[in-house]
């Protein structure tokens, strides 16, 4: 049986997920007077700051000055960050204090694989910082989602294997990671393209544990 739960959060823990894009949508806006696509979005779902601006840039085929992209990325956090001001446990999505209180219950260890620099002030925000056994670093990891660095990180920082861990993901690029990290992935959502999870679940209000232990012993 599995021992850890490796926590996506933007999405899966709170619904932080649109302000992310709201915030390069303004951004995008202010510096270069478009609208950004909303099939943009999912290209920037799990994906670092940096590597987000990367592809928004590309999609409107812009380039700019290394102080510049430094000052895109410094003012689109400040946005992120005004949005945040409000945030509060009512923001934790559906079904996902009931889960983490049956997984304190039953002993599971828990810890945050976000690819957000943001995430332990979220944490606090959602009251939540003392339910997690760890908080992998995302600086500190040399390659963000899609690769699995991240969730192997988290489960290391619990003393497991990524094979006895769970990694749950609302991002295509996140369960690319967790599905390479070696841990058994589960998905919740309902875009198509996260059909390569082990386990696909259409919200978070779906999380159970008896529904996990079941498709990761099968
Ligand atoms: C991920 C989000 O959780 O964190 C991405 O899904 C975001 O949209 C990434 O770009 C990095 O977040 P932050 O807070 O460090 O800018
Ligand atoms: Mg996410």
């Amino acid at each position: 049986m599995f021992k850890g739960v490796l926590f996506d959060l933007d999405g899966v823990i709170a619904d932080t997920s649109t302000l992310h894009f709201d915030a390069w949508k303004k951004l995008v806006n202010k510096y270069f007077s478009v609208a950004l696509p909303d099939s943009i979005e999912e290209k920037t779902k799990g994906v670092s700051r940096t590597d987000s601006l990367k592809v928004i840039l590309e999609s409107l085929d812009v380039v700019v000055s290394d102080s510049m992209f430094q000052q895109l990325l410094h003012e689109k956090n400040e946005l992120y960050g005004d949005s945040l001001n409000t945030l509060s446990p009512n923001n934790i999505l559906p079904g996902i204090a009931p889960f983490i209180s049956e997984l304190k219950e039953q002993k599971m260890k828990l810890a945050l694989a976000s690819a957000s620099l943001n995430g332990p002030l979220i944490l606090e925000k959602l009251a939540l910082s003392t339910a997690f056994d760890a908080v992998a670093d995302p600086s500190k990891v040399a390659c963000g989602k899609p690769a699995p660095d991240i969730f192997i990180s988290a489960a290391k920082a619990l003393g497991l294997t990524p094979a006895v861990c769970v990694g749950i993901e609302d991002s295509i690029a996140g369960i690319s990671a967790i599905n390479s990290s070696g841990a058994f992935s589960v998905a919740v959502g309902k875009n198509p393209q996260l059909q390569s999870a082990n386990l696909i679940l259409p919200s978070t209000a779906e999380l159970r544990l008896d529904t996990l232990r079941i498709a990761y012993s099968n």
